[in-house]
Formats: C-alpha cells, structure tokens, sequence
C-alpha cells in the first residue's frame, strides 16, 4: 500500500522559545536549525519575525543557511507582521509565511473583541497580502480546539479560496480529548467544500498530557501535517514531542497510512542539543529521549531482552540515535579534523581569530579530556562565542576553596564594561560563595529560579554544563556555562544570565494582543 507523506513542521524555535526561561540567540538557533535540517524536518517554524530585531534577524540568518527545509515564520493577520515575516525569508530556498487568527468565541469576544464576520475578514485579507508575497502561505484558526464547527467551516472555506495552501487547527490551550478532535479533524475534511485544496495540520498543546494522543488521532483522520517539538517543549505544558509522533507513526506503521522523511538517528543529538541550549532537561523516564528509554532494570526484563531483544523493546535504541554520539576528537586531531566537524555539525564562526580561538579551547580540553564528543563540541563553541561577543561581565579569575568543618570562600575577578573588580565572599557551598561574589560586584537584585548541573558525556572527566535561571521585575533570562570544573561553570553560567538580563531585549508575544 503506498502511503501519504506526513509533513514534519517543528516549532522549536518559536513555540519552543515560548516556553518561560527557553530563550535562545541567533547562533543557537541556528545551531538547532542545522540540526533540524540534518534530521529532515519538512518545515521548520524559525520564530516570529515582528517580534524584535533580534528575532528578525534569526529568521533571517536561517532561511539563509538551511536549504533542504522549507524555513517559516509566524505573523499575526496584519499586514506589517506578514511584511517582516516576507522581508525575513526573501533568501529562502523554500520559505512559508504562517499567519493566524484566533476564531473561538471566548478569543473573539474577549480578546479581539471582533464580530465573527469581522475576524473572517481579517483572515481572508492577511492570507491574499502573504499570497502576494509568497506562493506557500499556511493559516492557522487559533484556539480551534474552543472554536465552534460551523464557524470553522466557515472561515477555512474562505481562507481556501483566498489563497492557503495549509490549514491548522492549533489545541491552542490542550483542551482536547483525541476521540472528539479526530472527530472534528474527519468532520472538517468532510464538510468544507475546498478542503482537497490545503492539507490540513494539527497543533497540540500538551495541558491535559494529550498532545501527541490528539496530534496522532488526527492523521488517522485524515492530517497531513503535524506542528511538533523537539523534547516537547513548548508554552505552558509544550507541544506535541516530535520524536514520539515520529516514532509513533514509523513503529505502528501497520495502523498509520502514512510515512515521514525524518532521520531518525538524529533524534538524540538533537534531543540533547535542545536541552543543553535551553537549560530544560530531559525526564529520564522521557519516551524516545529519555536516559532511561531503553534501560532495563528488572531481571525478568535484562533476560528476555538477553534472549530475543523484540521480548520488551519495540524500537532499537540505535535507530533514534543513541550511542552516535561518536568519539570524534581527542588530543592528536589536529585544526582540519576539528574544524571538518564542526562544520558537519553545521558550525560556523564569524573569523578565524574566533576559530583560532576555539581551536585552542579544544586542545585545552583535549588535554585535560582524552575523548571529545559532539556534545563537548557544542559547549566549547557556545563558550568560545559568548567570549567573542562585547558582553558586560566577564570572568578573569576564580579561586573557589571548600574544606570539611570551615566555611567556602570564593575569590573573584570580574571585568565590568572593561573594569575589572576583585571581592571574596563565603557561602553556604563553593557555589553559592561563588555566586554571592558575583552578586557584591553586579548587584543585579535578580532571584535565582533554577540551578542545574548536568554531565555533558558520561564519566568523571566530563564537562558540567550549567543552568542558572535569573528573575527580575517579571522578566526570566537563562544562562549557561560549561567547564571540566562545575564551580568555573557555575560562574560563567551566572554571568552569561547577568548578560542577557543587560542585553535587555523587548520582544512581542505572538499570541499576547491581535489586530
Ligand atoms: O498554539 C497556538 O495556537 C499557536 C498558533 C500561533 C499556531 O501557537
Ligand atoms: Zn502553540
């Protein structure tokens, strides 16, 4: 039986970015969208261009980079917005404009505070303007798990006609219960006169933990796209995860009419890229992802795996790429290997000083390190470029010191716009000395929200990568750093969030205010 193709369009990089604290600059989402690109993701949703100049200009440098996904951007049904969204994918190989308007009564009333004929018109009028100014224009009716059928009907037809060529129908809030939303999916491709003329898409939310459940009960409905993330991530409770609606569709193939270009061995990679960029860590329990996916504990499990591994594993562990994460370089390799890496890592640098730069970070590490990984790979070049950039706070010095029975001292050096400032502090742990420190230099007044630590590579010798997560006056800025020593790590990752909070961007939420 020949099977449709199910459109992969990811939104990890702006409903994922969505998510409080997910915040990512240009260079990593550029390093996710590589990432994307290597695994075939049909679409990748690159941002939401009106949102900021910074988010602008990402937009931008992906669909510059990526040549084998369709690269889109988010615009709300206005004019300006679809303009930016244009302007942004002008060099892209294949590009889409995603515009969308919500049609519940609840957002209609309360939030547009727009008659529904009114809300129809807008639609029909923001998908001719992105008609005109690109062929592959999708339309999404927000909130349509709230939304009433006949009204759905109504404006899908006209919005059809109007010149969409993808219709989705977002669980904006994760209301749905799977039997009634491929019901709603089935009655739609039923009902609308046109609907052969768009494919129809799924954009679940993940409130009641039924995201992928609903996503899924729409392709056996009858969609043809479905809007995922990688780890799931996403507003509130995220999006539907990628890698299980991937694997899903691939291990069931005998129930789903439909198959995915997607390489899945690139799974993890990016499942671990993700998470590392983000600071959001991975639940070891986590489908797919998880550092316990295909771990077995319990005797019964280790011998009837032993014998016939199909006895309790449905998919290979290898398949969605565990253990590629290859020793790729060590102390020997010399600029051509590191640098034929990094660029099948998709990873460029601005010049060669900064290339030079990171060379000399590896051999450091490699020295201290003897197996390098990708994912050592990724920290260093985050570090190396966080150094490059013109960053308020930067760490000179640090001695941390900690004995059984006395108090832990940290002594800092930190440059202040070029100035550089000394203090000592003692903490409760080396860490929160060390933070402390850096609080009687900046005196940010911000609350730390979160600190994680985590084990880039299995084994003692591995890189901390660490996640401060800051909160000032509303706004939530993350930080990273990554060292052999976690307390260095610590430090970097503290003043990389001090950093972001001084970058102070303003940047608008999509899905906040409407025409
Ligand atoms: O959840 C939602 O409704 C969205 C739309 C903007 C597609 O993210
Ligand atoms: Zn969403």
């Amino acid at each position: 039986m020949s099977k449709d193709r199910l459109i992969i369009f990811d939104t990890t990089l702006r409903d994922g970015e969505q998510s409080p604290g997910a915040t990512m600059d240009q260079d990593e989402k550029l390093r996710i969208a590589r990432a994307l690109e290597r695994m075939k993701v049909d679409v990748i949703e690159a941002g939401f261009a009106i949102a900021s100049q910074g988010d602008f200009e990402s937009v931008k440098a992906i669909a510059d980079t990526v040549r084998d996904s369709t690269i889109c951007s988010l615009a709300r049904a206005k004019a300006g917005d679809i303009d930016r969204a244009g302007e942004a994918l002008q060099n892209a190989n294949s590009g889409r404009i995603h515009t969308f308007i919500a049609t519940s009564p609840i957002h209609m009333q309360h939030k547009l505070r727009l008659e529904p004929d009114q809300v129809i018109e807008h639609a029909v009028a923001a998908v001719k303007h992105a008609r005109g100014l690109i062929d592959d224009v999708e339309f999404s009716c927000e909130d349509a798990g709230r939304s009433e059928l006949d009204f759905l009907c109504r404006i899908i037809e006209q919005v059809i006609d109007a010149g969409a060529r993808t219709i989705n129908i977002p669980d904006t809030v994760g209301y749905a219960i799977p039997g009634q939303f491929g019901d709603t999916i089935r009655q739609l491709l039923a009902r609308i006169p046109n609907s052969d003329k768009a494919v129809f898409s799924v954009h679940c939310h993940n409130d009641l933990g039924l995201a992928v459940a609903n996503s899924l009960e729409a392709v056996l409905n009858g969609a043809r796209q479905v809007e995922c993330t990688i780890n799931g991530l996403g507003e509130r409770a995220g999006n539907a995860s990628l890698e299980e609606i991937v694997m899903s569709v691939r291990t069931r193939a005998d129930l789903f009419p439909v198959e995915t270009r997607i390489n899945a061995t690139e799974i993890v990679p990016a499942s671990r890229l993700v998470s590392s960029i983000t600071g959001f860590p991975v639940q070891p329990n986590k489908a797919i992802v998880g550092a316990n996916a295909f771990a077995h504990e319990s005797g019964i499990h280790q011998d009837g795996v032993l014998k016939h591994r199909e006895t309790y594993e449905i998919m290979r562990a290898e398949d969605v790429g565990w253990n590629t994460n290859r020793m790729v370089l060590g102390k020997h390799s010399g600029r051509a290997a590191f640098r034929a890496r990094l660029d099948e890592l998709g990873i460029s640098f601005a010049s060669d000083a900064e290339l030079n730069e990171a060379f000399q970070r590896f051999k450091d590490l490699a020295d201290k390190k003897h197996e390098v990984f990708d994912e050592d790979l990724h920290a260093l070049v985050s570090d190396t470029k966080q150094a490059a950039e013109q960053e308020r706070f930067k760490l000179v010095l640090l001695e941390a010191a900690s004995k059984t029975g006395e108090t832990p001292e940290a002594r800092l050096i930190v440059s202040v716009d070029g100035d550089e400032q000394e203090t000592v502090a003692g903490g409760a742990g080396p860490v929160d000395a060390t933070f402390k420190a850096i609080e009687q230099i900046a005196h940010s007044g911000a609350t730390l929200q979160l600190y994680s630590v985590n084990a880039i590579t299995a084994g003692t010798d591995s890189q901390g990568e660490v996640t401060v997560r800051l909160e000032k006056g509303g706004r939530i800025v993350n930080g990273h750093g990554a060292d052999i020593d976690i307390i260095t790590a610590s430090a970097k990752a503290y003043l990389n969030a001090l950093n972001h909070f001084a970058a102070g961007l303003e940047r608008a939420h999509p899905q906040a205010a409407d025409v």
